[in-house]
């Protein structure tokens, strides 16, 4: 039976993208039930329009108590039937009902090897200049569960990019990003055919 997968969404939403060409192709047997988004004005909305899934504009401007929208997130995702929600690129921290009625069962993709470079203030290209100035020799995303602490939840899986000579943030951003459409997509794969186990990494 096809998993059912709740997206929550900020940008411009091309691992949303990745995993929605993966359901079409049948590749990955799954059903994307909603997209729940904090921006009306982002891709993600423009890209799960095309793919004729529901969408749903939730935030500060729609509520304004952080608790009422934490609560219209957590029922929208219930009664589309949503399972298993995936963090696409959400720049917010989900509330405690949220994380309560989905424990174990929020995905997340960061752009580097956690536990390296994550936690607050380490998004987008912060991440990527970290790493080189580190001098890291690879870098990669990581796919995790979410809890109440950023980018601390169980790690899920992760992929290993080279960092070359000559990488500038952009070129690395570049190679990782690809690194994640991929990596989304065959994790949740993974987890749609019981190949991967999330309650044996709850904690
Ligand atoms: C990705 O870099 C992901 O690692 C981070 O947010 C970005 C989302 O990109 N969590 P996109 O909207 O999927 O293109």
């Amino acid at each position: 039976m096809a998993l059912k997968l709740g997206f929550i969404a900020s940008g411009g939403g091309t691992n949303l993208q990745a995993i929605l060409e993966g359901i079409a192709s049948g590749t990955l047997p799954a059903k994307a039930c909603l997209l729940v988004c904090n921006n009306s004005a982002a891709g993600a909305m423009r890209r799960a329009s095309a793919f004729g899934m529901p969408t749903l504009h939730l935030s500060s401007h729609t509520h304004p108590d952080p608790g009422m929208l934490d609560e219209a997130l957590s029922a929208a995702m219930e009664d589309h039937g949503a399972e298993l929600i995936v963090c696409a690129g959400y720049n917010k921290k989900l509330g405690r009902r949220i994380l309560q009625r989905y424990q174990g069962r929020i995905l997340n993709i960061h752009p580097s090897l956690l536990p390296k470079y994550g936690g607050q203030g380490m998004y987008g290209m912060n991440v990527h200049e970290a790493v080189l100035a580190a001098h890291d020799t690879e870098s990669g995303p990581t796919v995790h569960l979410v809890n109440e602490e950023y980018d601390r939840g169980p790690v899920v899986a992760q992929a290993r990019v080279p960092v070359l000579p000559g990488d500038t943030p952009e070129s690395l951003q570049v190679r990782v990003l690809g690194a994640e459409h991929r990596l989304y997509a065959e994790t949740l794969r993974r987890i749609a055919l019981g190949e991967i186990d999330l309650d044996s990494l709850k904690g």
